[in-house]
């Protein structure tokens, strides 16, 4: 069974067509990357995955049902979690407060403060200190705590790793891999493949607004050059 899918789906920003045809989905449990270059298109497939998109030709699915129609908060409700690449954390609320926010708005379930404490224990540490007032890292881990905090079934996560150290994309690779062990599908938006090689069961390739390649971890590595071909620079 699929949980989230898009199919065929073409999107504009006024006259400029920024997806084609794009089919892509999720099933349960699985870690699936979209793998693109700058400008891509990967964001507006996420935008349109959680309805902040209309897409004018094609279909979104949840679970098989078309819900082409819905809001992103009636998809919210449905399962799906959305963390933005500029992860849009409240800069003047305490990190304690950005995450009661997100358990208050969220479905009922497993994800609670003492379970995103334990994946993230800097967020205990610094839970009465401002968003702002967090690096990078942990502004990023704050965003991915608030979308567990919303119990979701699958997780839209656009570029979680961008522009941070290396042992901080470790710590942050490590959180995903055990949230996914938990039993929660992930959609992992990168760059490039250093991360998706390491966490991601299938692969999607896009390149200006189609896609151009899908395939397990396994047949990317076999076609690695011509992949590394299509998200160079
Ligand atoms: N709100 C918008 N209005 C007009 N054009 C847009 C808008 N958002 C994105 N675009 C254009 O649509 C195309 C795809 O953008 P998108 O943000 O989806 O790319 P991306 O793969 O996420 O890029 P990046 O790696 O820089 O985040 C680009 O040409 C971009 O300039
Ligand atoms: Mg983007």
């Amino acid at each position: 069974m699929t949980l989230l899918a898009l199919e065929d789906c073409d999107v504009f920003y006024g006259k400029a067509q920024a997806l084609h045809r794009v089919s892509l989905e999720i099933g349960p449990g699985e870690v699936v990357s979209l793998i693109g270059r700058n400008g891509a298109g990967k964001s507006t497939i996420l935008k349109t995955m959680i309805g902040l998109n209309r897409a004018t030709g094609g279909r979104r699915l949840w679970k098989g049902g078309d819900v082409t129609a819905l809001r992103p908060d009636q998809l919210g409700r449905l399962g799906i979690a959305y963390v933005p690449e500029d992860r849009r954390i409240f800069s003047n609320l305490s990190v304690d407060e950005n995450l009661r926010i997100a358990t208050v708005m969220g479905r009922k379930g497993g994800w609670d403060a003492a379970r995103v404490h334990k994946l993230f224990p800097v967020l205990r540490e610094r839970a009465t200190q401002p968003g702002d007032t967090l690096s990078g890292g942990e502004q990023q881990m704050l965003a991915i705590a608030r979308g567990l905090l919303t119990n979701p079934e699958v997780l839209l996560l656009d570029e979680p790793t961008e522009g941070l150290a290396p042992l901080i994309v470790d710590q942050l690779v490590e959180a995903m891999r055990l949230i996914n062990a938990e039993g929660m599908a992930l959609l992992l938006v990168e760059q490039n493949l250093r991360v998706p090689m390491k966490l991601a069961h299938r692969q999607y390739v896009i390149d200006h607004g189609a896609i151009r390649w899908t395939g397990t971890t396994a047949e990317l590595q076999a076609s690695r050059d011509e992949i590394e071909k299509l998200i160079s620079l």
